[in-house]
């Protein structure tokens, strides 16, 4: 099973070429560099941006995986949640394609597609799945959420995000510190240099349940940036340090609290978040179970995750084969 996937939920345009969920083909991202200069993303430059881009990089991974769409056995593409613009323009071109070749669309979810990053591999050598029942910490710019996957496609929220995201907080730190955007990155490499106990900030507690929030650290942050710029230079590195060790922290021990409190084999990260080095670490520090994580490159949004995520769809059917967007979309 052949998929060919797209992804335009965001500021990535995604396009892959997937074999049976697992084998990555071909795999080209497009990241808009034209937000870097509002320092957010513009919903509507957003969208054009995937529809001048979309054709292009179709033809690139058709080429990168040496297949014709004659090859392809189906076409997806993600159908929420997101912005809607940028969703309909991947899923208006997936559909016209799928249309055009006489194949089956699969609309994916793109949570999903994050949980399944963690099946993908473009290695001769093949890992092992990922073993069910799974915990799954999904950290991106619009997601932070727990969840029990108790079987393919079988997704059981425990907690979520009851104010902003934690690439959210990454990228508004980032922009504190006049790092730039995306932020989650930058802050990473700042932190490398910096201390982690520079600065003590507050973790908020939200005792006995699963949820997180992070509005206080980041207005702590905010506040002693204020502080020390009073006084002279703002030692970004050791800020940087002290906000990546308190959100880390935050996010393993709601991660870790859940693994215990579960009977699960393994623990699965997905999204942007995921990609720091730092927060891998601490979760694999308090955990007793394996930890999966996506490489980098495909912990951020991507087409290739869309493809996993479709077949296990196509296997798994569910009724949303050919649902309209939705830019508020749940797990299921
Ligand atoms: O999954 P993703 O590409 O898009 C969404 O679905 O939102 O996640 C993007 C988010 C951004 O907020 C970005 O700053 C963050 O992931 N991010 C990181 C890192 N790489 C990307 N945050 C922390 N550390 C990183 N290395
Ligand atoms: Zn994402």
């Amino acid at each position: 099973m052949r998929i060919l996937a797209i992804e335009t939920s965001c500021d990535e345009t995604g396009v892959a070429v997937v074999e049976d969920g697992r084998r990555i083909r071909a795999n080209v991202v497009a990241s808009q560099l034209v937000h870097q200069d509002t320092g957010g993303i513009v919903p509507e430059v957003a969208a054009r941006e995937h529809l001048r881009a979309i054709d292009a990089l179709t033809e690139q991974a058709l080429r990168d995986a040496g297949r014709g769409l004659k090859e392809i056995d189906a076409v997806a593409a993600t159908v929420g949640p997101g912005l809607i613009g940028c969703l309909l323009v991947g899923a208006n071109y997936a559909r016209g394609l799928a249309l055009a070749a006489g194949l089956p669309f699969v609309g994916v979810n793109h949570l999903e597609g994050h949980v399944y990053a963690n099946w993908l591999y473009e290695t001769e050598d093949i890992p092992p799945e990922p073993k069910i029942p799974a915990v799954v910490l999904i950290v991106s710019g619009a997601h932070s959420d727990l969840v029990l996957m108790e079987g393919h496609r079988r997704f059981r929220p425990l907690g979520r995000t009851i104010d902003d995201a934690a690439g959210e907080a990454f990228d508004k730190v980032a922009r504190l510190l006049g790092l730039g955007f995306p932020g989650g990155p930058l802050v990473e490499r700042a932190a490398k240099d910096g201390d982690p106990n520079a600065f003590p900030l507050p973790r908020a507690v939200l005792a006995d349940r699963y949820d997180f929030s992070f509005s206080g650290l980041k207005t702590a942050v905010l506040r002693r940036v204020r502080e020390l710029e009073a006084k002279g230079p703002v030692p970004v590195a050791d800020v940087a340090a002290s906000f990546q060790k308190a959100i880390t922290e935050i996010l393993a021990e709601k991660t870790a609290r859940a693994a215990a409190e579960h009977a699960v084999e393994t623990v699965l990260l997905g999204g942007g978040v995921a990609a720091n080095l730092a927060l891998r670490a601490e979760i694999a520090k308090r955990i007793g179970h394996p930890l999966r994580v996506p490489p980098p490159r495909l912990c951020t949004d991507n087409g290739a995750m869309i493809g996993a995520a479709a077949f296990f769809v196509l296997r798994h059917r569910g009724t949303e084969l050919s649902v309209a967007v939705r830019s508020d979309m749940k797990l299921a």
